[in-house]
């Protein structure tokens, strides 16, 4: 059975039944993608839709959610799953196929997904409302349109509305989805676990003469051992003045003495992803000039950290963070002056270029809006969880910078919990201080 397969067919309905409460009456209709080739016969690995995933925990690819929305506080829901092909199993391994989906997933009923457009107008005879976004999958709209015109066809003598309204579902679920149920926090602690796991490998394992991949390969075997099927991003191994490239992704450069390895990697667990980043010394001992830039990246993210308390604005932690590097800018000798004046005037920019949290959940990125009515920050809900992840980089060639801090480039991010009583590391496991950092470096 896949690793996304999530048999919990009661938190499924009770999430469901959540977010359906939120919309009011209606039909909801969510499909998870097909496969898609990646070249010749090769498909890409298949990851189910997260939305998908999280109202039912089906794990297979070509599904699509209809749940019905007739009564307060009930829905009907119907998948329509790809059906079993015993000669295509062979190939691929077993499906759960229509009795079994609606056997192990606790829905009222399953069809095969062929028979989703003749099945609709049952399914959607009496509903004024269609819980659908449009824009997400061309061709599934498309599909949609094409139905609708065919029903107004096929009952024209009556004139009937050619389609339902269609709402938006996504900003409800986003909302739902940004503060984490028990399931969904109990999987990203385990993420996060496994998560710090590799980053406190890679620091044992990284040594001059190696290539960055190396170490990813080292980082990511603790990943899988661990049993997360995959990363929820791809890994940024880079070492020395690659770690000034944000979102580096080549991993293939000789680590040399006396560089900083920049390590961002999460590992996914249950279909949510930790997002952690560390910086540490290849050969095992901080420079002067690189602990001094650490302190100050470290001092703001612990400032961060502290500031995302339930209810503060999301964007406190970026806002304290600023203040807090831009000060450490100063006492490095990077910037000169007034720090009010520095920070209207945006003068740390050019080596602190990225915010400094996103929420994050199944998706790295996850969903979940930043702005409220009036573009006003959106208070930070008990359950949700961000990101904090301050950075100095300071390019080999920046001739603003003194000369012993260019080539430096340190990002520190953890994942924290907005929890009732304040802000909790989910990811305190992997070293951050300069001497435990330095102490897992050691071999
Ligand atoms: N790993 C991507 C990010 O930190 O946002
Ligand atoms: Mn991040
Ligand atoms: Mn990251």
């Amino acid at each position: 059975m896949s690793r996304d397969t999530a048999i919990d067919p009661r938190l499924h309905r009770l999430r469901r039944q959540r977010l359906l409460d939120r919309l009011g009456s209606g039909v909801l209709l969510l499909s998870t993608a097909p496969e898609t080739i990646r070249n010749g016969d090769v498909l890409h690995e298949y990851r189910p839709g997260s939305d998908f995933h999280y109202l039912t925990g089906f794990p297979e690819p070509e599904a699509v959610l209809v749940a019905i929305a007739d009564r307060p506080g009930r829905h009907r829901c119907v998948l329509f799953v790809r059906p079993r092909d015993p000669a295509r199993e062979v190939w691929d391994g077993p499906r759960f196929g229509v009795a079994g989906s609606k056997r192990s997933f606790g829905v009222d009923d399953a069809y095969p997904i062929g028979e989703l457009w003749q099945r609709m107008p049952a399914l959607m005879q009496g509903q004024e409302r269609l819980f659908h976004r449009l824009g997400g999958d061309p061709a599934f709209d498309r599909r949609l349109l094409e139905h609708f015109a065919g029903q107004a066809r096929k009952h024209r003598r009556r004139q009937p509305a050619a389609h339902p309204t269609i709402q938006d579902p996504l900003p409800a679920l986003a909302e739902q989805r940004r503060s984490k149920d028990a399931a969904e926090l109990a999987a990203l602690r385990t993420a996060a676990g496994i998560s710090a796991a590799g980053h406190r490998a890679a620091m044992a394992a990284a040594r001059p003469g190696q290539r960055e991949y190396e170490v990813q390969a080292e980082l990511e075997a603790v990943f899988r051992r661990a049993g997360s099927p995959r990363n929820g991003y791809p890994s940024i191994v880079a070492s020395g003045r690659n770690a000034c490239v944000l979102h580096y992704h080549e991993n293939d450069r000789e680590l040399r003495a006396g560089d900083l390895l920049l390590i961002d990697a999460g590992a996914e667990w249950g279909g949510s992803t930790a997002d952690i980043t560390r910086t540490f010394p290849v050969s095992g001992r901080f420079t002067a000039a690189q602990a001094a830039v650490y302190r100050v990246v470290l001092r703001a993210q612990l400032a961060g950290i502290r500031a995302s308390r339930p209810g503060a604005p999301w964007d406190s932690a970026h806002k304290t963070c600023i203040r807090w590097l831009v000060k450490g800018l100063v006492e490095l000798g990077v910037l000169r002056g007034d720090a009010s004046r520095l920070i209207r005037k945006e003068k740390f920019k050019p080596w602190y270029m990225h915010g400094t949290s996103h929420w994050l959940g199944r998706d790295v990125h996850d969903v979940g809006a930043y702005l409220g009515a009036g573009d006003r920050p959106e208070p930070l809900p008990v359950g949700s969880v961000l990101t904090v992840e301050p950075g100095l980089y300071f390019a080999p060639r920046d001739r603003r910078v003194p000369a012993e801090l260019r080539g430096i480039g340190i990002r520190i991010e953890d994942d924290v919990l907005v929890g009732k009583g304040g802000p909790e590391v989910l990811t305190a496991a992997a070293p951050k201080t300069i001497a435990e950092v330095e102490q897992a470096c050691r071999r």
